[in-house]
């Protein structure tokens, strides 16, 4: 958890400059809510252990819930578990991509703070230029659930690891593509990746309005082959508790 101990450890990476000081628990409670198990950052610092934080929680959150999906206590604590989800392992991991170059930059001093938040377990670090470190990441994951990148060079990121965001469901993080031309262009490249996957593309910006620079988030999900699963409530079709359904053109029903 984000507790009193955990700020205090991380104070130290935090650099103003760098400007994640909302978007690194934006990270870490987005993380906690769709769980994702293989998580890339390209860009360390003050977001590393927040992300390490994150997967950690969710992985002693799987393990609690598991035991008691069920009892009596599930009832109040996860009214809607969804018994399915339990049946994989959750065992996440994080690896980082930094070529630890920047004398601005916390990344090479994030690995102590790690190490003394007993977060290491969690974290791979490859240490070099995102270009050319794409293979090392497949071979570790396969396929990514969740990228964060945070560096200049997105478009590079873009052109060498599009691939590896999983088409069914994967979601892509980018910092500071608002406010100015290159980053405009950025999020037009990531539309025109979409329309390579027919369209099948979703694209937020978060926007800081009380900043200047180092001021947005663009959330990317990859939908080309998600599914939605049906009917996990278990009224099922049946549940229409607003009625809606009943107002709606049939054609959208
Ligand atoms: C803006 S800082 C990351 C800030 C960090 N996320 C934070 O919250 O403090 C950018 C980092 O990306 C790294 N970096 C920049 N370009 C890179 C590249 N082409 N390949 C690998 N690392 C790169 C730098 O070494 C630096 O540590």
């Amino acid at each position: 958890m984000l507790t009193d101990e955990f700020t205090s450890a991380v104070r130290s990476l935090y650099v103003p400059e760098m400007g994640t000081e909302a978007t690194a628990p934006l990270l870490y409670w987005l993380i906690r809510a769709i769980r994702p198990r293989r998580v890339l950052e390209v860009g360390m610092g003050y977001t590393t252990p927040f992300l390490a934080q994150a997967l950690r929680d969710n992985a002693d959150a799987v393990a609690r819930e598991r035991e008691l999906l069920g009892s009596e206590q599930s009832r109040v604590e996860q009214p809607m578990a969804h018994a399915g989800y339990y049946e994989q392992p959750y065992e996440p991991q994080l690896v980082c991509v930094d070529r630890m170059t920047d004398p601005n930059s916390s990344a090479p001093r994030a690995l102590p703070v790690l190490d003394g938040l007993g977060l290491s377990d969690v974290v791979h670090v490859i240490e070099g230029d995102l270009r050319g470190s794409s293979g090392e990441v497949r071979d570790r994951f396969g396929l990514v659930d969740l990228a964060w990148i945070d560096t200049w060079d997105t478009l590079a990121f873009l052109r060498e690891y599009w691939q590896l965001i999983d088409p069914a469901g994967g979601m892509l993080a980018m910092h500071y593509l608002m406010t100015y031309p290159e980053g405009r262009a950025v999020q037009a490249y990531v539309r025109s990746l979409g329309r390579l996957d027919g369209g099948r593309l979703e694209i937020t910006n978060l926007c800081e309005p009380h900043k200047t620079g180092q001021n947005s988030v663009t959330l990317v999900r990859r939908i080309r082959d998600y599914a939605e699963p049906e009917d996990l409530r278990p009224q099922g079709a049946a549940n229409d508790p607003t009625g809606v359904l009943g107002e709606l053109p049939v054609e959208v029903r």
